[in-house]
């Protein structure tokens, strides 16, 4: 066991931060992070962090030499290059640009279902923007539909950077957006989420009940 020598701006809900913990699981480095835990919503930030982030979002890691690195994409990246194990993000290839467009759609979902929680949670129910509302929930559902027509054997066949965040961008539907019921349209990507979710990683970072 070794002392931490870098600090991750955290919070257990936060899909961003699940990808990070994931991939630190994965790759054996999670005794190199101490945890910053971090409150906050865009009304409520966090003094602490928007010091070391001046967007004031979680992930945000601080290196040992004081460096911060921000956001999930580039701190995957950075981790995935201190491990001696095989990278998780393709150095190189068509496949990084396949595997890293996946993550990207991920995100998307992520970014869709986040903007979608905040106006419902954060605003009061007559400021509400129904059509706006449902113009995420569409970005959601066409990001799944695609995976579910064309990423199923890909995301199968290896745990890397594609496979973390589509992991993460349906346990965050399934914390935060159970109505949506994903799976009724997606019924093999439900069937690869059912294994993958099963992995260590993931079912040592789930969301707080
Ligand atoms: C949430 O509670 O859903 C959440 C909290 C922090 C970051 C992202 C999401």
């Amino acid at each position: 066991m070794s002392i931490p020598s870098m600090t991750l701006f955290h919070n257990p809900a936060s899909p961003y931060v699940r990808k990070v913990m994931v991939l630190l699981h994965e790759t054996g480095q999670l005794d190199r992070v101490a945890l910053h835990d971090c409150q906050l919503t865009p009304i409520k930030p966090d003094a602490a962090l928007n010091q070391d982030n001046p967007l004031g979002k979680i992930p945000a890691l601080r290196l040992a030499d004081g460096q911060v690195l921000y956001d999930s994409r580039v701190i995957l990246d950075y981790l995935d290059q201190q491990h001696v194990g095989n990278p998780l993000i393709p150095r190189e290839g068509s496949a990084r640009w396949r595997r890293l467009t996946l993550a990207a759609l991920a995100d998307g979902i992520m970014d869709a279902s986040l903007l979608v929680r905040y106006e419902l949670i954060l605003r009061a129910p007559e400021q509400q923007w129904e059509p706006w509302v449902e113009g995420q929930r569409d970005k959601i559902r066409r990001g799944l539909a695609e995976l579910e027509a064309h990423a199923i054997a890909e995301l199968a066949s290896h745990f890397d950077i594609a496979a973390i965040s589509v992991a993460c961008a349906l346990g965050y539907l399934d914390f935060r957006h159970p109505d949506l019921e994903w799976r009724q349209a997606q019924p093999r990507l439900a069937a690869w989420y059912a294994e993958a979710s099963q992995r260590a990683s993931l079912l040592a970072t789930q969301p707080p009940v």
